[in-house]
């Protein structure tokens, strides 16, 4: 790792200076309230069998949630939780995500003094995660509109489009790579994980070089999108995300004495009115970086893993690939990438008959939103030629509409199309083993056999 451009210590130009000595403390407060509570909280809540808690803290729910989504299913459109009313509802989850009576932000406010407390000393640009302000994920219009205004230019269907035939190349000769490999080959780290990062880093402009660096730390930092993790696991990610955003700040001094013409050298030159603060132009960038692979490998090993196990679609497919958009959106239905998210209602509201004060948090269950019987038929079965497939809501809905999602899908389209075409007797050859990760659903491992 390369940190000689970093600057640990220092903290952003207009923030007051970060003692080194007050680290550990600012690290132990950070843990406590994101993750040490929480973990207690929802351990004790799954022990009491509540089903929210269950889904995030047990391992076996975790490689399966799909039947205790049913079970939160015949409790109703919205049901309490620990968490708050959770949702398995196509109907309410679409509702939410469009409301204007529903935010992203958290009102740090209504927090009891410690924990106000706590978050202020834990709060550090070199530890900030994608799922912390001023993440645009997190931010509410009108700092979102102007986050994403600056950045949405990149992802237009056109310039998506004009990046085919890099995805195609890239694919091709990551393939090329693995073409005389007779033995059992890990299909997520020679294939599902390499094509999402060198698209992404090719796109911003950022080194692909560097992209062995950017797995390892997005692996760890991807953790972090969950509550409750254990403290070592939370160190691994702390210490990825400091790389990372040491690597960006370098990254971003190269740019600044050298602009090219790529969208990262555009956000760091911005003229003064629109000019990103330091934190805006870290959040902005990693979430790019990070949003860009963390989820398209989990994509792209689900859809294997959904292909081998229903040959006669995979074969389907490899007679006519034209089927290949409504297979990519039935995978990401069936297995979603992205399985929650979560919405703080703004104002007193109604949804699904159930009374949401201000300040409510919702989380709303994505994957299994897309297994709804009242929208998809049959829902557990998987079905590449399924008609209504898109409407899935596994790229989230309203203003936080996924940025990528036409480009997840072209990686997707064109990934898995060149890898059927390349070997079509590709076979699971092993236990793929799931990522331990609640909100992101994939594959950390999966052994393949190419011939
Ligand atoms: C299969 C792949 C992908 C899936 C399933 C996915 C899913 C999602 C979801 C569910 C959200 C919204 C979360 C919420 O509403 O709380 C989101 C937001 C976002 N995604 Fe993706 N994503 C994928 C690929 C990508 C790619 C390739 C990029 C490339 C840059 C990307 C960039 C973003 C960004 C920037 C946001 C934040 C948008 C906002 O807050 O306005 N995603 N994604």
């Amino acid at each position: 790792m390369t940190t000689t451009s970093a600057r640990p210590n220092q903290a952003p130009p207009g923030e007051p200076p970060r003692p080194r000595l007050l680290r550990p403390a600012r690290t132990a407060a950070r843990y406590a309230v994101r993750h040490g509570l929480p973990a207690v909280y929802l351990s004790r809540a799954a022990r009491r069998g509540d089903l929210v808690g269950r889904l995030l803290r047990d391992p076996a729910v975790r490689e399966d949630p799909y039947p205790l989504y049913e079970q939160l299913r015949e409790r109703g459109t919205v049901a309490p939780s620990a968490l708050g009313p959770v949702s398995t509802s196509h109907a309410v989850a679409g509702e939410v995500l469009r409301s204007d009576a529903a935010g992203v932000g958290w009102d740090r406010s209504a927090a009891p003094p410690l924990i106000r407390w706590a978050l202020r000393l834990g709060d550090e640009l070199d530890a900030t995660g994608v799922a912390e302000p001023p993440s645009m994920l997190v931010t509410d219009p009108p700092d979102h509109t102007r986050f994403r205004r600056l950045v949405s230019r990149a992802f237009t269907p056109r310039a998506t489009l004009a990046s085919e035939p890099m995805v195609r190349r890239t694919a091709e000769s990551l393939l090329d790579r693995l073409a005389g490999r007779d033995d059992v080959v890990d299909l997520v780290a020679g294939y599902a994980a390499q094509l999402p990062v060198l698209v992404i880093a090719d796109l911003l402009g950022v080194p692909t070089d560097r992209r062995e660096d950017f797995l390892r730390w997005g692996a760890a930092a991807a953790a972090t999108l969950d509550a409750g993790l254990p403290l070592g696991r939370y160190l691994a990610a702390e210490r990825a995300l400091r790389a990372m955003h040491a690597f960006l700040r370098g990254h971003f001094d190269r740019l600044r004495a050298d602009p090219g013409e790529d969208l990262v050298s555009r956000l760091v030159t911005l003229p003064g009115d629109e000019a990103l603060t330091e934190r805006e132009l870290h959040a902005t960038v990693m979430l790019l970086l990070g949003a860009g692979f963390e989820t398209t490998v989990n994509l792209l090993g689900n859809a294997v893993v959904l292909l081998d196990a229903h040959r006669d679609q995979w074969d389907a497919l490899r007679a006519d690939p034209a089927g290949w958009d409504g297979a990519v959106e039935e995978v990401l239905r069936a297995d979603s990438p992205v399985q929650l998210t979560g919405r703080t209602i703004t104002r007193d509201t109604e949804l699904g008959g159930v009374a949401l004060p201000r300040g409510t948090r919702v989380t709303l269950l994505l994957g299994a939103a897309n297994r709804d019987p009242a929208v998809f038929a049959d829902p557990a079965r998987f079905d590449v030629t399924r008609r209504n497939a898109r409407e899935h809501l596994a790229f989230s809905g309203g203003v936080h509409y996924c940025l990528g999602a036409g480009l997840a899908r072209l990686e997707g389209v064109v990934g898995l199309r060149t890898l059927t075409e390349r070997f079509p007797r590709l076979r699971v050859a092993g236990a793929p083993v799931r990522r331990d990760l609640r909100t992101l659903r994939g594959f950390a491992t999966l052994p393949v056999a190419l011939r």
